[in-house]
Parts: C-alpha cells; sequence; structure tokens
C-alpha cells in the first residue's frame, strides 16, 4: 500500500497535491458535520447515497465502512455462506477471497487474461460447479472486466454476479457506468482511490430493491433482518465524499490523459501495458506495467526517489492464508506470471507531464543500462 511520508520525489499517489485542491472545501464540509453532532448515518450520508447512486446510473446506494464490507455484506444479503462457492479472480487484491471467506463460504479463483489482467471468461466455466453461488469479477486496476460476457455466464448458471469496483470509481462499459454492471457494485473510498475518505469507506449500489432492503439492515447490526454488522459509511467520511465527487469525471480525465503519456514516451522499451476491452473507459487507479526485469526495476526506481510497487503477488491461490484449498504453484500460470511481472508506477491527477517525462526517462535509463552490462 502507499506510503503517505513523502520520502519520494514521486509518490504513486500525491494527497498532499489533492488536499491542496479541495483541502478547504472538504475541512468546511468536516466542520459543518461536527457542529451539528450529525456523526452517524447522517444527512451527508443519505444525500451521498443519492449522489453516488445517480452518478452511477442505478436506483439504490448504501454507504458502508470499507471497500472488504462492500463485498461481504453483498453476499450475506444473498444467504451465501457454509457449503457455498464464490468464483474470485485467480490475480486480484486479498480483501476479494477475504470477504467471501467471512461469510463462510469458499473462494475459488478463475483464471485470469494476461492481456486485460481480469478474469477470462473463456476459463470461467471450469471454475463453475454444483456448489457456485456467484461470480466476483474485479475490475483490476480500473481496467474493465468483460462484463457482458461473464454476465452471459451467470444467467445461463443462475449466479449472482457482485462487480467489485473499487478500483474502477467512475469506469464504464459500453457507456453503463461501473457499480450498475452486475447484481451488485462495491467501491472502496480508501484514501488511494480515485475519490477518496480521510480514513476509510465504502459503499454497495444496486438496482434490486430487495437487496437494498436487506444491505441497509446488516450495516447496521441487522435490525429486524438477517443477523448484522456495524459497518456504516461515517458522515464525516460522506461529507468528504460528496464534496470530492463533482471532480472525479475530471480527474478521471487526467489520469487517462497521464496514461496516454507515459505510453507514448515508454514506447519500443521491454515493457507491456494492460489492453482495455472494447467499448469500455478505463480510469487507471494504477499505471501498471509487466517486464520480467520488475524487480530490478522497482531497485532502480526506489534509489531515484520514484515509488514503484507491486500490486499484486502472491496470486490468490498462493496466499498463506488460503493454503488451505489446496493449490500448487502452476495452477493459475496467467495469475502466476503477472505477480511476477506488475509493477505499478506514479499515476494520479495532479502528475504534470514534465514530470511523466522525467520518470518516464529513469525507466528509459534503467533498460539501457541493462543492455550495457555484459
Ligand atoms: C479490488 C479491491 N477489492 C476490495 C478492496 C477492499 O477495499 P477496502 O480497503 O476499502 O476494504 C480493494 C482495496 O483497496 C481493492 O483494490
Amino acid at each position: 500500500m502507499p506510503d503517505y511520508k513523502h520520502k519520494y520525489r514521486y509518490p504513486l499517489v500525491d494527497l498532499k497535491k489533492e488536499y491542496e485542491a479541495v483541502g478547504e472545501e472538504t475541512l468546511e464540509a468536516i466542520k459543518n458535520v461536527v457542529e451539528n453532532g450529525d456523526f452517524i448515518l447522517g444527512d451527508d450520508v443519505s444525500r451521498f447515497e443519492e449522489e453516488f447512486a445517480r452518478f452511477c446510473g442505478v436506483k439504490h446506494c448504501i454507504g458502508v465502512g470499507s471497500g472488504t464490507a462492500a463485498l461481504y455484506i453483498p453476499l450475506l444479503s444473498y444467504g451465501i455462506g457454509s457449503g457455498d462457492e464464490v468464483i474470485v479472480p485467480a490475480f486480484t487484491f486479498i480483501a476479494c477471497p477475504r470477504a467471501v471467506a467471512m461469510t463462510g463460504a469458499i473462494p475459488v479463483p478463475a483464471e485470469v487474461d494476461y492481456e486485460t489482467g481480469c478474469i477470462d471468461p473463456s476459463l470461467l466455466e471450469k471454475a463453475i460447479s454444483k456448489k457456485t453461488k456467484a461470480i466476483m469479477p474485479v475490475h483490476l486496476y480500473g481496467n474493465l472486466a468483460e462484463m457482458d460476457k461473464i454476465r452471459e455466464i451467470a444467467d445461463r448458471y443462475q449466479l449472482v454476479v457482485i462487480e467489485d469496483a473499487c478500483e474502477a470509481l467512475g469506469g464504464s462499459l459500453s457507456g453503463r457506468k461501473t457499480g450498475s454492471l452486475g447484481n451488485t457494485g462495491s467501491f472502496s473510498f480508501y484514501p488511494s482511490k480515485n475519490i477518496g475518505c480521510y480514513g476509510d469507506g465504502g459503499a454497495i449500489t444496486t438496482n434490486d430493491s430487495e437487496l437494498n432492503e436487506k444491505a441497509r439492515s446488516i450495516r447496521h447490526y441487522g435490525n429486524g433482518g438477517p443477523a448484522g454488522i456495524n459497518s456504516r459509511l461515517a458522515s464525516i467520511q460522506a461529507a468528504v465524499l460528496r464534496k470530492k465527487l463533482p471532480y472525479l469525471e475530471d480527474w478521471n480525465e487526467k489520469r487517462r490523459l497521464n496514461a496516454e503519456i507515459y505510453k507514448k514516451h515508454l514506447q519500443g522499451l521491454p515493457v507491456e501495458f494492460f489492453k482495455t476491452p472494447e467499448d469500455s473507459v478505463p480510469v487507471y487507479y494504477l499505471f501498471v506495467m509487466k517486464t520480467g526485469k520488475r524487480d530490478e526495476l522497482i531497485n532502480y526506481l526506489t534509489s531515484k526517489g520514484i515509488e514503484a510497487r507491486i500490486h499484486f503477488a502472491p496470486p490468490i491461490h498462493l496466499l498463506e492464508s488460503f493454503a488451505h484449498l489446496g493449490y500448487n504453484k502452476g495452477s493459475f500460470p496467467v495469475a502466476e506470471k503477472l505477480a511476477s511481472e506488475v509493477v505499478s508506477i506514479p499515476m494520479h491527477p495532479f502528475l504534470s507531464e514534465s514530470e511523466i517525462s522525467e520518470i518516464s526517462c529513469e525507466i528509459k535509463r534503467f533498460f539501457e543500462n541493462q543492455h550495457s552490462e555484459p
């Protein structure tokens, strides 16, 4: 996860610069909540829920305590638990299989596509069994998963689709926004996300009114419904998000422009970029390259004050906490290859063209040095 102590000249995410842009108005919004003592499920929470539902093009939004809760609560709401299986990508963040395991169900990895980094629809059916209840596709790094193909398979097997949009705030596929592409959408507002809280936060989106009722109950102890937890989006965080949401489209556009500038500068180097499915608009939560020299490149960039990190390794089936599932090295070769090659470099809306050029020059220098070594 990013280190916000600014030991890097170029951090992956620059929250200081974001604060310079919106700090004044977010602090004012926080002050308003504090002055009114409206901390829990307050006015800002219901207003944010309305605004974010409208933004995603869905009927309902439920503000919750984190992206992990935004995955866990829909699973519980659909009655998924012990004896059930839920398909997750073999290459994703640990929160996905963890949210499944928290219900008592078994997370079953599915192979991913090397080009997109997301679930490979052509291999998805291999992961389906009689116990499968849901599929949890992830829009990795803000790159859209092939949701139409995934939904077609889900419909055929009568499975629920829990769309993990934690890394894809504001992305879209054929004009439809993330959060509207499954039975439910799950969002994280972790501070480094395309819009983030000043702490933890998350949201569930859905057109399913029954799910909406259940999820609202579960986030608030489960009063009157299935057993619940305490996981509400704090009013202070909702107030911050309400101030940031109007900037999201513009910030995402800047991220896309920055990605194009990087790609232009890095053309011809032995690095590969992820492809986005046709008719999708990615949001570059992270800018990630694939290279066989990943670890050496990270060491070099770090020595130059440029933050570079791995998102994510090891792949899900090789995580120690899921060793009991019985997978081995070789079970999901594409996920393993990606986990050994991916490297994230600085990406945020406040990066200037000259900064991208400087970071790219260092990457070029690294590869030139590789050639000149005996
Ligand atoms: C793909 C994905 N799913 C789930 C989560 C979990 O979100 P949170 O950290 O808010 O619990 C994240 C996190 O950051 C994520 O990247």
